[in-house]
Order: structure tokens, then sequence, then C-alpha cells
């Protein structure tokens, strides 16, 4: 398994304690036996300030001018959501509640179908820092606390699913289901070491929501197409710049 942590802004040198960092990224691949892969790409925030590829499109096209990004909050309540909750700085990238937001089919051995949407919770709880603690620590005090942490112990993290009632919506991955639907254990994963330097030795590695293995499938979302060929556009372009 391997798996890649990140911050939001894809702003070179941004500092982890600045509120353009949050929401943190989760990137999971499982390597499987046969040699096939299937991948989980998660983030901080249940939600995402954008139903449909447009309306993102919208959301990118108003950054970083305050007064378009705060026009477009006023008629967008999921672009009011996500600006307005609170995203506070995580005490490590191993701290941190990770949400897949985009509804999968999952379909059992009797053909029954049924939605989820993956998360990702710190097996130890989450715990974040104060604005003002994260501002203070070193720009990199992400990466270099998951050094320490990982040379000290594997980090654990928890792979849960939460389940759709009958009814919910599955295709806008910026609504989130209520809180009381049930969260699935669908199993433990376990960090062991830092992958070294992955983009030498795998420059075309990239992360896709829709690399699914035989017993899930892509739901209705709309933004589950537009990530893939996003995604594919942009670890071919970090390959061969
Ligand atoms: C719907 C919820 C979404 C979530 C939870 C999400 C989450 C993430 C995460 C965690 C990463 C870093 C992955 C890695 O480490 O390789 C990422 C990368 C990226 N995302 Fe999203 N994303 C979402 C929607 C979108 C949409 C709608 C687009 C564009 C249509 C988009 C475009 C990208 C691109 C271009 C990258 C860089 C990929 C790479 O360089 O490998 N994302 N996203």
């Amino acid at each position: 398994m391997l798996a890649r942590f990140s911050n939001f802004a894809a702003i070179p040198g941004l500092p982890d304690g600045h509120p353009a960092a949050s929401p943190r990224g989760l990137a999971v691949k499982f390597l499987l036996p046969d040699g096939g892969e299937t991948d989980i790409v998660a983030h901080s925030f249940n939600g995402f300030p954008a139903a449909t590829p447009e309306a993102f499109l919208c959301f990118l096209r108003s950054l970083p001018d305050a007064a378009r990004l705060e026009a477009l909050a006023a008629a967008e309540p999921a672009v009011r959501r996500f600006l307005d909750t609170p995203k506070p700085p995580p005490a490590s990238y191993a701290s941190e509640n990770y949400f897949g937001v985009t509804a999968f089919v999952f379909v059992d051995a009797a053909g029954r179908r049924r939605h989820g949407r993956y998360r990702i919770l710190p097996q130890a709880g989450a715990a974040w820092l104060t604005p003002e603690a994260a501002a203070a620590r070193e720009p990199g005090y992400l990466a270099a606390e998951l050094r320490s942490r990982l040379a000290a112990g594997p980090v654990a993290l928890r792979l849960m699913l939460q389940l759709a009632a009958p009814g919910d919506q599955t295709a806008d991955g910026s609504h989130p289901w209520p809180e009381d639907r049930p969260l699935a254990e669908l199993g433990a994963l376990s960090l062991h070491r830092l992958a070294g330097a992955p983009d030498a030795a795998r420059p075309d590695l990239r992360f896709v929501p829709t690399s699914l293995v035989a017993g899930i499938e892509p739901s209705d979302d709309p933004m589950l197409l537009a990530r893939t060929l996003a995604y594919d556009v942009s670890a071919e372009r970090r390959a061969r710049p």
C-alpha cells in the first residue's frame, strides 16, 4: 500500500500552518496481489465547494480574488459552507479525519447494491492545533512530524464506509449525508515507513478515484469522470514536463 498526504492549495512553499493549506489530502493506493491497483482519494473536509465540474471551474476562476469569491459564496451554498466551516490545522497528517466525498456503489455477493462514502480516521483520534500554534511551527512541520512519528512506530488508520440510507442523493459530493448514517468498519491501514522519493522511482505515480476493483462501481456523481481526466493530465505533466 502507498499513501500520499498533501496540503490543499497547490502553492509551492505555502507553510503547513497557512489557512489555505487546509483541507489536507490523503490518497491511498492498494497494490493488489494480482498486480492490480485500486485507489482512494480523500480530503479533510466532509464535502466540496462544488457539485459539478462546471461549478468547480467557477470556484477556481474566482481565486484568489476575495470579492469574486464572496460573490460566489453568496450565490452557492456549497462555497459558503466550504469557506465558513472551520478547517483547523492538524497536529499531524496522522491525526486528521479524511473524507472520500464522492459516493461509490458497493455490490455484495448476492448482487445487492448500496451506496457508500469512504472515511479514513486516525486510530488514536483526531488532534488539531490552534491557527496561532500552527503559524508558529516550522513551515514544513507536518512532514517533519510524520518522519519522527514513523521512526517511533507505524501510523494506524481506520478505513470506514458511511452507508447511504434509501433516498439519499448520490450525485453531489458537496452535500454530506446526515451524520446518523451507519459507519461500517472496512479495515485498518498501517503506514510503516516513508517511501523516499516516489516521483523519481515512479514518475507517473497517480491516485485516481475511478481505479476500482470488482464489486465497487462509480456512482452517478459527475465529478468522478472530471477528476479522473484531470488527475491523469496532472500526472502526465508531472512525469513529462
Ligand atoms: C470531489 C472531491 C475531491 C476530493 C476529495 C479531492 C481530493 C484530492 C486530493 C487528496 C488530491 C491529492 C492526491 C494525490 O496525493 O495524488 C487531489 C489532487 C488533484 N485534484 Fe482533487 N479532489 C476532489 C475533486 C477534484 C475535482 C472536481 C477536480 C477537477 C475536475 C480535481 C482535480 C485535482 C487535480 C488536477 C489534482 C492533482 C492530481 C495529481 O497531480 O496527481 N479534484 N484531489
